[in-house]
């Protein structure tokens, strides 16, 4: 079977004509070839539908499904986020329990949200120096279980710093209380070329998302179902619910070539990339404030100074301002730097050259312990909260009041509170610590506002 990729490619050289969508009919002498304009079509005749995919875009399927190891695997244009709430609607029903990391992405909540289930939270451990959420322990999932007749759990592994969780034994536990576990991999797509990284696997289902660490374009995603206990045909119903019925064809191409790079140069290119990582930890086991916190998947370069005269979100703007390398997001004591297999010698050279020449400049600081924000007392599901009538308040004047909304430390986009939830005072001291060491706070109007309960 001819690849997608070059079927697009010969589409794009002929002479057909698109009577059809989308509207900028493929015309680069009007719109310029900036854009993908030759090969963005809708489903016409031969090209298959990623919803009820049977030809072309099932052979990415299927060999996303050998890359992954997975029973099924659903392509997704939507980002994992699409595949989170599928999953979880499909796999919940309507006021359920269901058991969740409290360090979970945002579409978790809202799909908590949407279907009015009670969340009972498990928290990550801490590190209080810098700040980075560490892992679920299998005991505090068999805690949560026992207290909550969830047939869920649902945690995040790798988290965005690259914290993997022991999955076998989380599984065993939700196994053994009758629930499925559902592992949000969003950050992990890359992990089956880096060898070593078995404990990632045997979750119920996973999200990957391919854009994050793969060659692939924004948005793409892949679904894994690694369980005959999942209904397959519930869970693609699922999926149409939450998932564009236009799904954008250069998006699957990218996915297409991915696969094939990887196919042909996967092995390689994973070793040319293991090797520039070492080199990397091994030259930066040097600098003497600022330090190298390795996780267990060590493409995440997290460069913590929490011992050092920086805040997160200043040695960020360093690094961007006089250095132009931007990075992928600042914390109060971190900065994560998400590498891949294809960043090159130079970039690497570049990094650590900066980082030596910034950790130069910088003193050794001790700095106080941060505080965890933790689980919030839950008053009430957050599909009633969000629905009762609510006033803004300033965020310094909430101590005791029922959230209305989610608050975010922006990015990864992990809600430090949800609405129903109460607004304590250990959480007030948390927010303003981010606050003050320069992290964004999302709140529905403005970081010092918050709308509560009436
Ligand atoms: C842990 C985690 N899960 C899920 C997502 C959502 O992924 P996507 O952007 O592919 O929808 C993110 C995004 O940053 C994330 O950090």
């Amino acid at each position: 079977m001819k690849r997608l990729t070059d079927r697009l490619n010969e589409l794009s050289e002929g002479k057909t004509y698109p009577f059809h969508m989308p509207g900028h009919k493929r015309n680069t002498e009007l719109m310029g070839t900036l854009l993908p304009y030759e090969i963005d079509i809708t489903e016409i005749t031969g090209f298959d539908n990623l919803h009820g995919a049977d030809g072309i875009i099932d052979d990415i399927q299927s060999r996303l499904c050998s890359f992954y190891k997975s029973k099924k695997s659903f392509l997704l244009v939507n980002g994992s986020t699409c595949g989170i709430m599928s999953a979880i609607t499909c796999l919940c029903c309507i006021g359920e329990g269901i058991v969740a990391a409290r360090n979970c992405h945002k579409s978790v909540y809202k799909a908590i949200e949407l279907y009015k289930l009670s969340p009972a939270w498990v928290s990550p451990e801490f590190d209080a120096s810098t700040g980075i959420m560490g892992r679920i322990s299998p005991q505090s999932v068999e805690n949560a279980l026992k207290s909550s007749s969830a047939g869920l759990v649902v945690i995040t592994s790798p988290t965005y710093e690259g914290v993997i969780s022991n999955i076998p034994e989380i599984a065993k536990v939700c196994h053994k209380y009758g629930a499925l576990l559902m592992v949000d991999m969003a950050h992990g797509a890359h992990l089956p070329l880096m060898g070593g990284f078995e404990e990632a696997y045997g979750a119920d289902i996973a999200v990957v998302s391919l854009h994050k660490t793969l060659p692939c374009l924004t948005q793409t995603a892949c679904l894994n179902v690694y369980s005959d206990k999942i209904d397959v045909a519930r869970l693609a119903e699922s999926l149409s619910a939450f998932e564009t019925s236009s799904p954008s064809y250069p998006l699957m191409a990218s996915v297409d070539r991915c696969m094939t790079l990887i196919e042909k140069q996967g092995c390689q290119l994973a070793d040319k990339y293991k090797s520039l990582l070492g080199d990397f930890y091994d030259r930066t086991f040097r600098l003497k404030a600022l330090r190298i916190y390795r996780t267990d998947d060590y493409g995440k370069l997290i460069i913590a100074c929490d011992k050092a005269s920086i805040s997160g979100s200043e040695l960020f703007a360093r690094l961007r301002d006089s250095y132009a390398i931007e990075c992928e997001m600042a914390s109060a004591r971190y900065v994560v730097t998400m590498s891949s297999m294809c960043d090159t010698c130079e970039g690497f050279e570049r990094l650590i050259d900066a980082l030596f020449e910034i950790d130069k400049e910088l003193t050794p600081q001790q700095k106080l312990p941060l505080t965890l924000c933790g689980v919030p007392k839950v008053c009430m599901t957050s599909y009633e909260a969000v629905r009762r009538e609510k006033e803004c308040v300033e965020l310094t004047k909430a101590q005791g009041r029922i959230s209305a909304e989610y608050v975010f430390a922006y990015p990864p986009g992990i809600p430090l509170l949800a609405p129903g939830e109460e607004i304590s005072d250990g959480i007030l001291s948390g927010i303003a610590e981010l606050e003050a060491a320069g992290v964004e706070i999302h709140t529905d109007y403005g970081s010092l506002m918050i709308s509560v309960l009436k």
